[in-house]
């Protein structure tokens, strides 16, 4: 089955970055995994009048189905229309890690994939984005490169430390490879772990704070590549009052430390045009099932904690975009 992304009314990324740029917003890139998380999703960016991007991981494609998904991208365009709104919504590939895989999911109708090689040796990491790059370009689907390493676990490559994105590198990166745009390593990780408490300071409420995200190499890296469109992953934030209800009904998130989101606002701002958020989602639904099904003991029908933690996610992502964001009424 090959299909093209325009045919299901889908969008790259290229006019919504260029966008962005322009208006100093970040476009939000959330994964989906379910029913559930996409109808949060594209109600959310109904509300808000926001463009999105609409995040799938080789994990969840494993998860999902790869068939389903396609049909449930093209779902979420007519959702979005029948809400009453024409959000340009892209279908993007999250930490494609081979070739083929990017390739299987151009023929599915993604619009945009990532290639990560961003752990493999430096002229590897160019020869294979570069392939995947002049294969996707020949159906006008675009590019995201990574440099650098985050620290914590992306699909099944997990660092222990960070490893900075060397602005020394990213001109040539560019050049050999192509991409469209380019993910950076500053300081955020994957997860709702993202920082020990022993890295933080505590402010006078005894709230922890975490080091701050490294602006110094971002803006280093701006003016090397001035217009060119970051990439910022790793960028929940773990409220911390989600975490308290997860907790309060029976979870154990145990030291869960996240991006303050003033830093995040800082960041979409300047050049980093796509921001991703995974974890917060996650926890979002958790902290609502678990509400429920805690106080609701007899409950068993699904249709009574998955309808709140959609509501629940629905919020959070609202917030995200008018407060952290700023994407709303971009469409
Ligand atoms: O970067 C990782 C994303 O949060 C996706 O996570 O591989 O568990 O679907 P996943
Ligand atoms: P979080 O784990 O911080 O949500 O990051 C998600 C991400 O970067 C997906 O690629
Ligand atoms: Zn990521």
């Amino acid at each position: 089955m090959v299909v093209n992304y325009k045919e299901l009314g889908l969008v790259n990324t290229r006019d919504l970055f260029k966008k962005a740029m322009a208006g100093k917003y970040a476009i939000p890139a959330f994964n989906f995994n379910n029913m559930e998380q996409m109808q949060a999703i594209v109600q959310a960016c109904v509300e808000t009048q926001s463009p999105v991007i609409l995040q799938i991981s080789k994990g969840a494609r494993q998860y999902a189905n790869q068939t389903l998904l396609r049909y449930m991208a093209q779902g979420a365009v007519e959702y979005a229309k029948e809400l009453g709104v024409n959000v340009p919504i892209v279908l993007h590939l999250d930490h494609g890690d081979s070739f083929e895989l990017c390739k299987s999911c151009i023929e599915y109708g993604f619009s945009s994939v990532m290639i990560d090689g961003s752990h493999l040796p430096y002229e590897e990491n160019i020869k294979l984005t570069a392939k995947v790059v002049e294969y996707a370009h020949q159906y006008d689907v675009t590019v995201e490169g990574e440099l650098g390493v985050l620290a914590g676990v992306e699909d099944e490559v997990s660092a222990e430390h960070h490893t900075y994105t060397r602005p020394e590198e990213v001109q040539d990166f560019l050049q050999h490879t192509g991409v469209d745009s380019l993910a950076i390593s500053i300081g955020t990780s994957h997860g709702a772990n993202k920082f020990k408490p022993e890295q933080c300071q505590r402010n006078a409420d005894g709230v922890l704070i975490p080091p701050p995200l490294r602006f110094d190499i971002l803006e280093a890296i701006e003016k090397l590549i001035p217009g060119f469109p970051i990439v910022l992953h790793g960028s929940s934030s773990v409220p911390q009052d989600l975490v308290a209800i997860i907790n309060k009904y029976g979870g154990a998130m145990k030291d869960a430390i996240g991006i303050p989101e003033e830093q995040l606002r800082r960041a979409a701002t300047s050049a980093v045009c796509k921001i991703n958020i995974d974890s917060d989602g996650r926890i979002a639904m958790t902290a609502a099932v678990r509400e429920v099904l805690a106080n609701k003991p007899a409950e068993f029908d699904p249709r009574k904690y998955l309808g709140p933690a959609r509501d629940g996610l629905k919020q959070l992502y609202m917030h995200k975009i008018v407060n952290v964001l700023g994407s709303d009424h971009k469409i």
